[in-house]
């Protein structure tokens, strides 16, 4: 049976060498702001922005939140964004996605000042991901590689497969694993022969965003799970990509979902609002 990665006890410890540096920075007058952004009333975006501001409180970084109607224009929400850039009081700024239709949210990520970008959606901030020289890392990637990390495994030359290919996720995972020398591929919704490739993972990255989709025959003997999905069931409960009960006894090491990626997402923004508000009083070592 496999050994669970305790994503609630690691996000906890990182969430607390934040809240030591951030009263650390208090001491020498610089505070540290998050902007949150939500538009419109998706009930899992609020469960997520709630959460981000509790974890503020909790390290002491100050949060504001701006509740946008759900007809907001493309229009208002830029007007809004320029003027959080322009706000030197903010460090961080957070759009919570999906937006709503009328909205192009590439222009809405595009409008935010890279500095002030802490989710590293930014181009400018992805295209330093990609080459390796970044100030944020992205917030649930870099988690996802945290928990790693506490396993002890060496990633390096390690066969990592992520099922996923979105910006948020699959595409600068893929980058983070590669970063650490592991043989990386990437699987999406016309990938052939996906059972066989994840059968061959050492590492198995699941961000597909559909309940169970990872099931025990795509899974190799010892291998290390991270389960990225976040699907919420008829039944009200939280289930992640990958089938739980069927996979764990095959794997070395899996997350759990909720307790797993999720609370790491959100340390990892901490730790970006930290090193935004560093760099923007010129603290940054
Ligand atoms: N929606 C789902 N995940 C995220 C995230 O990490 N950041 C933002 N801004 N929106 C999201």
């Amino acid at each position: 049976m496999a050994e669970l990665i305790d994503g609630k006890k690691i996000s906890m410890d990182v969430k607390m060498a934040v809240k030591e540096e951030v009263s650390s920075l208090k001491e020498r007058g610089v505070s540290a702001c998050l902007a949150v952004v939500i538009v419109g009333n998706d009930p899992a975006s609020r469960v997520y922005v709630n959460n981000k501001k509790k974890a503020c409180e909790l390290v002491g970084i100050e949060s504001r939140e701006y509740a946008l109607a759900e007809e907001t224009t493309e229009e208002e929400l830029l007007g809004l964004v320029q003027k959080l850039n322009a706000d030197p009081a903010v460090n961080g700024i957070l759009v919570q996605l999906p937006l709503p239709k009328q909205i192009d949210e590439h222009k809405v990520i595009e409008r935010i000042a890279p500095m002030k970008d802490v989710d590293a959606f930014h181009a400018a901030n992805v295209g330093k991901i990609m080459i390796g020289d970044y100030d944020f890392l992205p917030c649930t990637p870099a988690g996802c590689m945290e928990l790693l990390h506490s396993t002890g495994i060496d990633v390096c030359g390690k066969n990592a497969v992520v099922i996923g290919r979105s910006n948020i996720v699959g595409k600068p995972m893929a980058m983070l694993l590669l970063h650490e020398n592991a043989t990386v591929t990437i699987c999406h919704s016309r990938t052939k022969n996906l059972k066989e490739i994840c059968r061959n993972a050492d590492i198995l990255v699941a961000a597909v965003g559909r309940a169970k989709f990872v099931t025990e025959d795509m899974v190799k003997e010892g291998a290390v799970v991270i389960d990225v999905g976040m699907n919420r069931l008829e039944n009200g409960k939280l289930c992640g990509d990958v089938d739980f009960d069927a996979v764990a006894p095959r794997c070395s090491y899996i997350t759990p979902v909720p307790g797993g990626v999720g609370p790491m997402t959100i340390a990892t923004l901490m730790k970006n609002t930290l090193t935004a508000a560093k760099i923007q009083n010129h603290t940054a070592e």
